[in-house]
């Protein structure tokens, strides 16, 4: 019989496994921890790497209408004036006067309500109780730019400012015009990059939904003005398929349209996918359709015409842009929670991470039965073997059945064991995660019924 986990101790129980056995821990742990940032320990290197690789093949490589691209973090400061982040890319942050404690104002009690009567220019905080201290003593809003600031070269003055990219998008949109002539491409056509972003978060939290540093895969889709809705159209489904081939289950899925006052402020329509996280609904997903903002106004701030030429039409214009933006730690994070399975068993609960197998950190995992020199010793002939072919681990310490609970608990599809027969028989037990099925194969078929059983 399956038992569904709790919802509210899933996410406490994969921040205590995470930190266990090596997926995530705090960055600068020794010293305390460094403000809601993240270092991906062995297994979650793998993962998250896992999650990247599964985007970029099915948005570049599986793709004739997609290039990609990887662009500097430092960028020219004038790059972030030209897109509106120097001045619009703003949270409300609110300070209560007596605790001096700080939030978000969408993250107070009725934080919708008063983010509306704050657009509305109605917005009266005196009778809201400060969420920390009870004082009703919360300051009027004030805009709070969430981009880090730093200094290129010895002198920290005003011309050397620097800026770390809040978005990846920007290097797209600024080398539009180098890529195109490059690849000589035709609109339509798409440019995709994966890679770090910083936001000065005023309430990070939620493990590493919402922290400072973390990766985006982002891809610009760049057309005709007239072609542009209906892209956006197809990407919010191309993405949300994207999803569900992750193991994400489609009812833990939707759709969030942006209200015209909420939008960012480069785009036109917006929508987020959102996933049903143990903590509630919350955007992992933003679909943008960026109009030819972005393209207008770094010609306009560099003086480089970015327009596009179409010969068979000969027609000039700037294209328009629909973007698909995805934290690729936010994601890790929904396949993390989608994966996480407890089964009562006859001693202990069996917590299994159901991943898909081409997302799992370790494919297979080689476990002699016992740690006798004979049997270690064909095991690591046997793990040699596998190693070539699928990402491994070999484990020979303490009894098998423990054994196999470890990998179940970090996702690994399938143990091969290897037993006292093995040394009589040169045959090998596959053992499933999700059904615990066994079955036995000579060693000399071992890896082609591997890759039959992992579908790879
Ligand atoms: N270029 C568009 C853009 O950046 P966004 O909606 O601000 O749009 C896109 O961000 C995605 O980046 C989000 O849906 C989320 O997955 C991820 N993201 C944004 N801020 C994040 C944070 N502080 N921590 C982790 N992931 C974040």
């Amino acid at each position: 019989m399956k038992t569904v986990p709790r919802v509210e101790d899933v996410a406490e129980k994969l921040t205590s496994l995470a930190k266990r056995r090596g997926f995530v821990f705090p960055s600068s742990e020794i010293y305390g921890g460094a403000g809601a940032t993240w270092d991906f320990g062995p297994l979650g290197v793998e993962l998250k790497r896992n999650v990247k690789d599964s985007w970029w093949r099915a948005m570049v490589q599986l793709r004739d209408d997609i290039v990609g691209l990887d662009g500097a973090i430092l960028m020219h400061p004038r790059v972030w004036e030209a897109s509106g982040h120097v001045e619009n890319f703003t949270d409300p942050l609110v300070e209560c006067r007596n605790c001096r404690k700080r939030f978000r104002l969408d993250e107070l009690p009725d934080g919708d309500a008063l983010t509306s009567a704050w657009r509305g220019n109605t917005l009266d905080l005196s009778g809201v109780a400060c969420p920390n201290c009870g004082e009703r003593k919360l300051a009027d809003p004030r805009q709070f730019n969430l981009m880090f600031k730093t200094f290129v070269g010895p002198v920290e003055d005003t011309a050397s400012i620097a800026w770390l990219r809040p978005e990846t998008a920007q290097s797209i949109f600024v080398d539009f015009e180098s890529v195109q002539q490059a690849t000589r491409r035709k609109l339509p056509f798409g440019i995709a990059q994966i890679g770090k972003a910083f936001r000065n978060e005023i309430t990070p939290g939620n493990f590493i939904f919402r922290s400072r540093e973390f990766e985006q895969m982002e891809m610009q889709y760049f057309s005709r003005a007239a072609d542009a809705l209906g892209f956006y159209e197809q990407w919010k489904e191309t993405r949300r398929a994207w999803h569900i081939e992750q193991g994400l289950p489609a009812g833990k899925l939707r759709f969030r349209d942006h209200a015209a006052d909420e939008r960012a402020h480069y785009a036109a329509a917006a929508t987020d996918i959102e996933f049903e996280f143990p903590f509630g609904w919350k955007e992992f997903e933003g679909i943008h359709y960026r109009t030819d903002y972005d393209l207008r106004r770094h010609s306009e701030f560099s003086g480089k015409d970015l327009s596009y030429f179409d010969d068979a039409a000969n027609e000039r214009f700037l294209p328009h842009v629909v973007e698909t933006s995805v934290g690729a730690d936010r994601a890790t994070y929904a396949i993390l929670c989608a994966a996480y399975d407890e089964e009562p068993d006859k001693e202990e609960t069996r917590v299994v991470l159901r991943l898909r197998p081409h997302l799992a950190p370790y494919k297979v995992a080689v476990l002699p039965l016992s740690k006798k020199p004979e049997l270690s010793s064909l095991a690591r002939e046997v793990w040699a073997a596998v190693r070539p072919h699928f990402m491994s681990t070999y484990d020979e310490t303490q009894a098998i059945g423990r054994r196999y609970r470890r990998q179940d608990e970090i996702g690994t599809p399938l143990c091969v064991t290897v037993d006292f027969e093995s040394l009589v028989d040169r045959a090998v037990t596959i053992r499933e995660r999700d059904s615990m099925a066994q079955i036995r194969v000579p060693i000399a078929e071992l890896v082609p019924a591997l890759r039959e059983k992992l579908g790879a």
